[in-house]
C-alpha cells in the first residue's frame, strides 16, 4: 500500500489549486480525479475573479499568463426598464475584477502540477474513502485497471456537487440547506466582439440576461430559460433573437452574431452543507456549497475554502497544531453563508418568477431603490468584488510584511 500525506479526491480547480499549495510548503498529495485531464480542461464554466482569487493564484505560482491575459473591468451595467445603471466598483468599493475563464486557470494549474512532477491520477474509477474518523485514512480506487490502496493523514473532498466524499459522511452528521430555483441559464461561448467593455446583467420581462466576456474576441453570454428546456431547443439564430430583445437598444443594437462554440444549460441552486470536517476528512468547494451563479462568486468560494484549508494543514504539518483544523469550517462557513446570501440576492433581483405579483413589486422597488441610493450600491459592489479572507495570525504577518 502506498502513504502519502493528503489525499486529494477530484483535480477541479479546488483539487489542483490545494495541490499546489500544499506542495509548496513540502506537503505530499496525491490526485485522484474520475474524469479524463482533456475533459477536465474543457469544461467551460466561470470567468470572473475576485482580487482575493488572483493575488492567491499569483502567490501560487500559478499567475503569470493570468496576468498578461485577463481583463480587468472598474465596473458592470444593470438594465432595468428600458435603462442602463452603472456600478463603479472601483469608486464605491475600491476594488477591480478580472476576467480570465476557468478552464484557463484549469490549464495554468495542470502545467503547474505537471511541471512540479505531481502524482495526479486521472481516469481514478470507484473511489471509495475509509476510516477517516481515526488518524489512518485510506483510499482505494481502479487505475489503469488495477485495484489500488492509498493510506494517508488526511483526504481532502474537493469532488464537487456529485462527488463521493460528502456523501460518504453519515447522514446524521450532516446538515443541508437548499434552494432550488424554477429556471436554468442557457449559456453559449462565440467568438464575437462584446456588446459593451463591462459586463451587462439584464432584468427584463421575457427573463434575465447576462453579457459576459472570455477576451475582447470572445464572448460569454447567457440568458433564463425553462428547466424543462433542452439545448437542441435553442438553434444560434434563437439565441441572438432572444438576447436581442432582453438587452436594452443601445446594446442590443451592438450584438455581433456568430456562430456558438460552446452551449450548455445550467440549473440553478443554492446550497451548503454544515460541518466541512469530519475527523480527517476536509470538504471544500463545490463539494460542500452550491451557489447560483448570478453573483459569479462559486469559483471564487472554492478558492478560499482552499486558502484556509492549505492553511490549516500548513500549521497541523509545521507545529502539530489542531486548532487550524478545528477552525476550518467556521471560517469557510462564515464567508460562504454572506455569498451565499449575496448570491441569492443577485438571483432574486434579475431573474423574472412568474405567478407571484407581490414579489414582483418588491423586485421592482428594490432595483429602484438601488439605482437611487448609493448606500444600496456600495453593499452591492463591496459583496461583487469579494468580502475580505480572514488570515490567520502568521499569514497576516506574511502579508504585513509583503
Ligand atoms: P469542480 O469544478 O466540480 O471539480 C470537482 C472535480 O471532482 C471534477 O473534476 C470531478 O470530475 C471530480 N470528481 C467528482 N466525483 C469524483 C469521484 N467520485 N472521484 C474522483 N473525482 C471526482 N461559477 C461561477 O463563479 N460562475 C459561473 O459562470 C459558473 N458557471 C458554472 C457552470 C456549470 C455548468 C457548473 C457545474 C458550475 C459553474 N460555476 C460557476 C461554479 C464553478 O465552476 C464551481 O464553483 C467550481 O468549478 C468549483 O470548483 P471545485 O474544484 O470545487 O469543483
Ligand atoms: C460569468 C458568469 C456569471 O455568473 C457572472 O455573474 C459573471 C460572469 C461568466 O461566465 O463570465
Amino acid at each position: 500500500m502506498t502513504r502519502t500525506q493528503v489525499v486529494i479526491v477530484g483535480a477541479g480547480p479546488s483539487g489542483l489549486l490545494l495541490s499546489q499549495l500544499l506542495d509548496r510548503e513540502g506537503i505530499a498529495t496525491i490526485v485522484l480525479e474520475r474524469q479524463a485531464q482533456r475533459y477536465v480542461e474543457a469544461r467551460i464554466r466561470a470567468g470572473l475573479l475576485e482580487q482575493g482569487t488572483v493575488d492567491l493564484l499569483i502567490e501560487a505560482g500559478v499567475g503569470e499568463r493570468l496576468q498578461r491575459e485577463c481583463l480587468v473591468h472598474d465596473g458592470f451595467e444593470m438594465a432595468f426598464e428600458g435603462r442602463v445603471h452603472r456600478i463603479d466598483l472601483k469608486g464605491l468599493a475600491g476594488k477591480q475584477v478580472t476576467i480570465y475563464g476557468q478552464t484557463e486557470i484549469q490549464k495554468d494549474l495542470g502545467d503547474a502540477r505537471l511541471a512540479a512532477g505531481s502524482d495526479l491520477r486521472y481516469e481514478a474509477s470507484n473511489v471509495a474513502i475509509h476510516d477517516f474518523g481515526g488518524a489512518r485514512p485510506r483510499v482505494t480506487f481502479i487505475h489503469q485497471g488495477r485495484p489500488q490502496e492509498l493510506e494517508c493523514d488526511f483526504v481532502a473532498g474537493c469532488d464537487g456537487y456529485h462527488g463521493v466524499c460528502r456523501a460518504s459522511v453519515p447522514a446524521d452528521a450532516v446538515r443541508t440547506y437548499e434552494r432550488v430555483y424554477p429556471f436554468g441559464w442557457l449559456g453559449i461561448i462565440a467568438n464575437v466582439r462584446p456588446v459593451a467593455h463591462e459586463l451587462v446583467y439584464a432584468n427584463h420581462e421575457r427573463g434575465f440576461a447576462l453579457c459576459s466576456m472570455r477576451s475582447s474576441g470572445r464572448v460569454r453570454y447567457y440568458v433564463q430559460c425553462p428547466l424543462e428546456d433542452k439545448v437542441e431547443d435553442w438553434s444560434d439564430d434563437r439565441f441572438w433573437d432572444e438576447l436581442a430583445r432582453r438587452l436594452p437598444a443601445e446594446h442590443a443594437t451592438r450584438i455581433q452574431t456568430g456562430p456558438s462554440v460552446e452551449k450548455s444549460i445550467a440549473p440553478l441552486r443554492s446550497f451548503v452543507a454544515e460541518p466541512m470536517r469530519f475527523g480527517r476528512l476536509l470538504l471544500a468547494g463545490d463539494a460542500a456549497h452550491i451557489v447560483p451563479p448570478t453573483g459569479a462568486k462559486g469559483l471564487n468560494l472554492a478558492v478560499s475554502d482552499v486558502f484556509y484549508l492549505h492553511e490549516a494543514l500548513r500549521d497541523f504539518y509545521r507545529e502539530r497544531a489542531e486548532r487550524p483544523l478545528e477552525e476550518y469550517s467556521g471560517r469557510c462557513l462564515r464567508r460562504i453563508w454572506k455569498a451565499e446570501r449575496f448570491s441569492w440576492w443577485m438571483t432574486q433581483q434579475l431573474h423574472r418568477f412568474p405567478g407571484d405579483a407581490f414579489a414582483a413589486r418588491m423586485q421592482e422597488t428594490e432595483l429602484q431603490y438601488l439605482f437611487e441610493s448609493v448606500a444600496a450600491q456600495t453593499s452591492l459592489a463591496e459583496n461583487y468584488v469579494g468580502l475580505p479572507l480572514e488570515y490567520s495570525h502568521d499569514s497576516r504577518r506574511t502579508h504585513a510584511a509583503a
